[in-house]
């Protein structure tokens, strides 16, 4: 097992993510964790933190977890505090450094085996080690961090200013990789198998006789979870399956397919009129998020009332990403609320029920993999994660029936066309974003006065971060001249190039 203690970077869970990848264990605990309990451990991982390591509150960890002759990497802020706790110094730097940056090592570790002597890394940093501590080396440096990197081998103690967990960090992945596996000496092995055994049980023990029921979306988190809890309890799992007028082109229809192909109850509630209704004159998108959110849960409680026998649980498909976005660290601090997901939390206090969450250590592309081992579909498996509150944070400005249906069409010619190109598995999500304000367009010799749309595709395995898809010219041609000619209301199409960070996925 590798700990990774926790000191609040938004990236924590994705290192143990990404050690899980390697078919290792990993956990994520608390950076006050007591060291008596590593009894299991093969490594230690001290994660970033947007702490300064000399503020009064700053959270720290004992000098004793050097000595238990367990390796131990410090990534960001865990270099800088395995620094300060061994009595090296730390600095505030001339600049804060956030973005990428070149790594150029300048002496032979173990953790750079097979990475180049010079490769990107991502940095993201106040301070910086000045001093090593006694015994440690100086391993690789970049333009505005001298001590990038720095070790002690006799201790097996490494130390990284940057972060080799997201995807940004070139050989970020052989990084972790080489600690892991080489350096921890862990043992790769299938776990998913494992996994799916162990919910099973843990679902069937903690439901006992009880009713649960399910907010199925059709979107891969809820049916997995759906399928997941079919597997363990059966018939005594009731889905109910939303429709809040934001969906997108003939999607309740596919869902409800799905559901009933994979032998689940499901209840369908059409609830198109009263969501947009609640959104009639709201203009701001995390407004539109929050009043979904509300109506959801209103529409939802309602139905949930009228099932029989009375359910006493919820199960959720929460998954890893948005409880980051959403909840609080195991530093205990919160951090920043980047938007409402709408789904995460609220349901189970209202309806008293509860709560089976599952999935909510996976990342997206694990959930996948649970998926295809409990005998979802391709497509169902595969398909393209969609918002909570749907379309209503793609229609930019105020929804209307009116828009939706512009932006369902434009949303269903992309996903034609890239699907057409044989490219639907390459990219993480895309979709169009209808904007707000007109634009003049020409069409044979009329003027013509309406809305741009945006077109977004995204490459990445988690969404923690991402970039823009490079989609060949031609594709784009033929997304464009499709749409505006298929969707007269459109009179221009643009392609979204802003990787995240810094933009968000959703323009809302
Ligand atoms: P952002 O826009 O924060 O999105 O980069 C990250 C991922 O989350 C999805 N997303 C949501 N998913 N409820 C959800 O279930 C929501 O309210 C929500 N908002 C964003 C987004 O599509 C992307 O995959």
């Amino acid at each position: 097992m590798i700990y990774v203690f926790d000191f609040g970077s938004q990236y924590s869970q994705l290192i143990a993510r990404r050690i899980r990848a390697l078919g290792c264990e990993a956990r994520l605990v608390s950076h006050q964790y007591p060291l008596q309990k590593l009894t299991d451990a093969k490594g230690i991982i001290l994660s970033g933190g947007p702490d300064s390591v000399y503020e009064k509150e700053a959270a720290s960890v004992s000098k004793k977890i050097f000595d238990l002759g367990v390796p131990v990497l410090g990534i960001c802020y865990g270099m800088q505090l395995t620094c300060h706790v061994l009595g090296g110094k730390v600095q505030r730097s001339a600049k804060h450094e956030y973005g990428p940056a070149k790594l150029e090592i300048v002496r032979k570790s173990a953790l750079f085996e097979k990475v180049p002597k010079s490769s990107a890394v991502w940095m993201s940093h106040g301070d910086q080690v000045a001093t090593l501590p006694k015994g440690f080396v100086q391993t690789g440096a970049s333009s505005n961090t001298p001590n990038a990197a720095m070790e002690q081998t006799a201790k097996d103690i490494y130390g990284i200013q940057f972060h080799p967990e997201v995807e940004h960090t070139e050989y970020g992945s052989q990084i972790l990789k080489n600690f892991v596996l080489n350096i921890c000496k862990c043992k790769p092995a299938n776990k998913l198998a494992e996994f799916i055994e162990q919910k099973v049980a843990e679902i069937q023990k903690t439901v006992g006789k009880e009713h649960v029921i399910c907010a199925t979306s059709g979107g891969v988190d809820s049916s997995v979870v759906a399928a997941l809890v079919g597997k363990a309890i059966g018939n005594q799992l009731t889905c109910i399956f939303v429709n809040s007028g934001t969906l997108r082109k003939e999607e309740d229809k596919d869902a409800l397919k799905l559901l009933q192909d994979l032998g689940l109850n499901v209840q369908y509630v059409n609830a198109e009129k009263q969501f947009l209704r609640a959104l009639k004159g709201v203009t701001y998108g995390e407004a539109k998020r929050k009043i979904i959110g509300k109506e959801f849960i209103a529409v939802f409680e309602k139905s949930a009332k009228q099932i029989r026998p009375t359910p006493a649980f919820l199960a959720q498909g929460t998954i890893h990403s948005d409880v980051v976005e959403s909840a609080k660290t195991a530093t205990g601090k919160k951090t920043q609320t980047i938007k409402s997901h709408h789904n995460v939390g609220g349901l189970p206090k209202k309806l008293n029920l509860k709560l089976l969450e599952p999935l909510r250590d996976l990342f997206k592309d694990e959930v996948r993999e649970v998926g295809q081992k409990l005998g979802l579909p391709e497509h169902a498996v595969w398909r393209q994660p969609f918002p909570g509150p749907g379309l209503a944070v793609r229609v930019v400005g105020e929804v209307t029936k009116q828009k939706l249906d512009i932006a369902r069409e434009a949303d269903a010619i992309v996903t034609e066309e890239i699907e057409a190109a044989g490219l639907a598995r390459s990219f993480y999500q895309y979709f169009a974003i209808l904007l707000n304000d007109k634009t003049v367009g020409v069409t044979g010799d009329q003027r013509k006065y309406a809305y741009p749309v945006v077109i977004k595709a995204v490459v990445s395995s988690d969404i923690m971060t991402s970039d823009w898809a490079r989609l060949p010219y031609d594709l784009l041609a033929r997304i464009s001249t499709r749409i505006t000619s298929e969707v007269p209301q459109i009179a221009r199409v643009l392609y979204d190039i802003t990787p995240k960070p810094p933009g968000t996925t959703e323009w809302e």
